[in-house]
């Protein structure tokens, strides 16, 4: 190679390596973790307030909750919370039964299921939680449904 095709030949992998520095500090930001978008903490916990009480108003399903005294309704929504909020990338750990063991016996309906899933979506809505971060959680939660009915 002579002197000014080694030249060439450097000017180009120095411009190559240039463009993949540019590209790599161009992409984009990671988009945070659904926990985040939801408002952490505090945010899940408003929604499961919300979407507990309208489950304990809801004709449909509130004979399933009507035998609970007050600190098990409180532990279930602390269960429900850590559960979301482990299931979408935030700093907890659900430490409740799984939900095959925490629905047995129970022989919980489709009916049932579809009632429950409204009243959350509801719950969403009530906080303003978008489209998006509604859907991804739906997709989280609704998986667990051979878990859950029918045991
Ligand atoms: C999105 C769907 C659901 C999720 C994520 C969910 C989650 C949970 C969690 C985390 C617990 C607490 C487990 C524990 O105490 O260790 C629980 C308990 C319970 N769930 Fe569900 N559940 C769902 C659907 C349903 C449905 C459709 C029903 C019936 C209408 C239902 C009725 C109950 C009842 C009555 C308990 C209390 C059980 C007890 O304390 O003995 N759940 N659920």
């Amino acid at each position: 190679m002579t002197p000014t095709r080694m030249l060439g030949a450097a000017l180009v992998a120095v411009m190559m390596a240039l463009t993949l520095t540019a590209c790599a500090t161009m992409q984009a930001e990671p988009e945070p973790s659904l926990y985040k978008r939801l408002g952490g903490r505090e945010g899940i916990a408003n929604v499961v307030d919300d979407f507990v009480a309208n489950l304990v108003a809801d004709a449909r399903v509130n004979a399933r909750f009507k035998g609970m005294a007050v600190p098990a309704v409180f532990k279930l929504k602390s269960n429900l919370s850590d559960q979301i909020c482990d299931a979408t990338g935030g700093p907890c750990s659900y430490l409740g039964r799984d939900m095959k063991t925490a629905h047995q016996g129970m022989k919980v309906t489709d009916a049932e299921w579809s009632a429950t899933v409204e009243n959350l979506t509801k719950a969403l809505d009530k906080r303003k939680v978008g489209a998006k971060e509604k859907s991804e959680l739906l997709g989280v939660l609704g998986p667990m449904k051979g878990d859950i009915v029918g045991q």
